[in-house]
């Protein structure tokens, strides 16, 4: 099902294409708009007047706060040692109010974007960012 039942939509959330999305057991805060391809996992909660753009995936573990900006094609991760069986550990991600991630950025887990910083397309986000700055290139260094 693209939007699963328990999923906590508020009001004027706009999804383009429902049938080309898949949210299950998140939130997402009204007045947001999600574009088609986006996954949402369990858990998830996504702050109002957002805008998550196509192919981006939200993993278990990630809070993204009010205003934030979700380029195309970004992936969260939260999982640091992947592997195919046995137990692992949720590192959890948190984006602060009016950050900015730019298209095709990794944000790896165990991290805070803090507010109105701007990520570069394409960026490995690996550490915190502090509020306001602008970080770009893989691991993700301040621009100035
Ligand atoms: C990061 C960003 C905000 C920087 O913009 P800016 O401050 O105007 O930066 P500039 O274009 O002046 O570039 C400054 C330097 O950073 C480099 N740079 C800019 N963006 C970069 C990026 N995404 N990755 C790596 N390096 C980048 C430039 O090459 C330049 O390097 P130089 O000084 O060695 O020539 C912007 O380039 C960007 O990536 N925006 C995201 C766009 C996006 O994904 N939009 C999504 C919807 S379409």
């Amino acid at each position: 099902m693209p939007i699963a039942a328990n999923v906590i939509l508020g009001s004027g959330v706009t999804i383009q294409h429902p049938e080309l999305v898949n949210l299950y057991g998140c939130s997402v805060g009204e007045g947001t708009s999600i574009g088609p391809f986006v996954e949402i996992q369990q858990g998830v909660q996504v702050g109002k007047r957002c805008k998550i753009q196509s192919h981006s995936f939200l993993c278990e573990g990630v809070e993204i706060e009010d205003e934030v900006f979700i380029g195309h094609g970004v992936m969260f991760v939260n999982d640091r040692y992947p592997k195919v069986a046995g137990e692992w550990k949720l590192e959890r991600v948190l984006v602060r109010h009016n950050a900015s991630i730019g298209s095709g950025a990794v944000i790896l887990c165990g991290v805070t974007i803090g507010e109105g910083a701007q990520i570069g397309a394409g960026a490995v986000v690996t550490r915190d960012v502090s509020q306001g700055q602008r970080v770009a290139g893989v691991p993700a260094r301040l621009l100035r």
